[in-house]
């Protein structure tokens, strides 16, 4: 299975097959995990609000602009930026938009994998019993040694469904998973705001208090959308890459978008009540879930299976990001090597293992830089290059004919806003980031948003 050529790889069965692929890519970790710490760590309802129109004005777009380029160039993301910017009559250098984002997605996989073992070191530890015992919490994830275990089996796991293929491994456990994935997290928020303090959590996702908003707030707001909606990572050219052109890309972007972000606020209002009920600090930051729900399952009736099903639902939005965050690798390697797909997978499934083991030992280096470098930095940066890309590059006249079954309206907004809104916003909040990174906030403090 060499080059693969173009038109003849594989695309989705169905167009509902290619959401759930989607949709399973685009909830995650991010939603049931980070987006609860984010929020904590920036000010509850404000980063909220502030993150719902980032999804909207910048997230969407985006999304619509790398599902449009995959589909219509039917190729990874790099090689499918290239041939678009020369189909346009442009420099073959822009294939850099796709290396940006490939760089990214691979790099969230490295960490994403670590998480995700402790994940399904937790759910065993509830399962067998560990959360009413005293530190059973962490009854398999000790020392470093155990997360290196539990790092290696996840990332094992997602290499064997993405050497499978794209019908045979990514669609059908997405097709499977995702609906177990939507029962459980419905009957365990059901559960937490009926047991939990439902009302501080609400107050505190949904009342607007805009007193702690800095700079620093719409950077994590923006790193989040595109890190929870999945975008500027390659993954959603080399998604759209299997689509066939009958689908609706603008509604289907919506769709997945605002899936993504009910299931982020669901998420908060699973977590959220059960952090307050204990008196938890809300801005514990990333260990949040690890530290708080704990805690709170000890105390339970049935709280290790409700912990053991919490974790596991985690487990089930994890897996079915990080095969999107391989695969969007692997396809460009499967193009351009004479790799076959399986080998693609071990390979690069070795390299992210060891890059992630790196991160275990050294804790700065996982939570701190990596986080900032992916969230936000390089997604940042992708998703400002897919938009002046899709903006400003490629004629208009070639994106409305990929997105020919969008509204006027919705084609008008997708284009306004890649070309005018998210280059100049994105602009400015990669350089509060940097400013606040490298340079104390300086510029930030300047402005106003100190
Ligand atoms: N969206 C995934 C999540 O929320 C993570 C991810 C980011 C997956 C980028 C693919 C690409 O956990």
């Amino acid at each position: 299975m060499a080059a693969t050529p173009v038109g003849q790889h594989a695309h989705w069965s169905s167009r509902f097959a290619f959401i759930l692929a989607a949709v399973g890519s685009a909830v995650g970790l991010g939603n049931l995990w980070r987006f609860p710490f984010m929020t904590g760590q920036n000010g509850g309802s404000a980063f909220v609000l502030i993150y719902i129109g980032c999804v909207i004005l910048f997230a969407i777009p985006v999304l619509m602009a790398e599902i449009a380029i995959g589909r219509h160039a039917q190729q990874s993301a790099i090689s499918s930026t290239r041939k678009m910017a020369q189909e346009a009559g442009k420099s073959a250098k822009w294939a850099i938009v796709g290396w940006v984002c490939t760089a990214g997605g691979f790099l969230i996989l490295t960490t994403y994998s670590v998480i995700a073992g402790m994940v399904m070191a937790y759910s065993a530890s509830g399962f067998l019993g560990g959360f009413s015992e005293p530190g059973g919490a962490t009854m398999f994830y000790g020392d470093n040694g155990a997360k290196l275990i539990w790092h290696a089996v996840f990332m094992i796991i997602t290499v064997m469904i993405v050497a499978r293929g794209l019908k045979g491994g990514i669609e059908q456990v997405a097709t499977f998973l995702m609906p177990v994935f939507f029962i459980v997290l419905i009957g365990l928020t059901i559960y937490s705001l009926a047991s939990g303090n439902a009302a501080e959590a609400i107050a505190y996702l949904f009342t607007p208090d805009f007193s702690a908003v800095t700079g620093n707030t719409f950077v994590a707001a923006l790193g989040q959308a595109f890190f929870s909606v999945s975008v500027a990572s390659a993954i959603m050219i080399t998604y759209g890459s299997y689509l066939s052109k009958d689908t609706n890309i603008g509604s289907s972007s919506v769709l997945i978008a605002s899936a993504d972000t009910m299931v982020a606020l669901v998420a908060g209002l699973m977590i959220f009540p059960i952090v307050f009920m204990v008196g938890m600090d809300p801005a514990a930051g990333m260990g949040l879930i690890f530290t708080a729900l704990p805690a709170v399952f000890a105390d339970m009736p049935a709280g290790n299976i409700i912990g053991g099903a919490f974790f596991a639902l985690a487990f089930i939005a994890a897996i079915t990001s990080s095969i999107s965050l391989l695969e969007g690798t692997v396809a460009f390697i499967e193009e351009h090597s004479d790799f076959s797909r399986p080998t693609a997978a071990v390979l690069l499934g070795f390299f992210a293992f060891m890059i992630g083991a790196g991160a275990v030992y050294s804790d700065a280096f996982a939570g701190e830089f990596v986080d900032w470098m992916s969230g936000s930095f390089l997604l940042p940066l992708g998703g400002l290059l897919v938009a002046v890309f899709a903006g400003w590059v490629i004629p208009k006249s070639l994106m409305r004919q990929e997105l020919s079954h969008a509204s006027n309206g919705l084609f008008g907004f997708f284009h306004f806003c890649v070309k005018f809104v998210v280059p100049p916003a994105i602009g400015i909040i990669l350089l509060l980031g940097l400013d606040a990174k490298f340079n104390g906030g300086a510029i930030g403090a300047m402005v106003g948003l100190g």
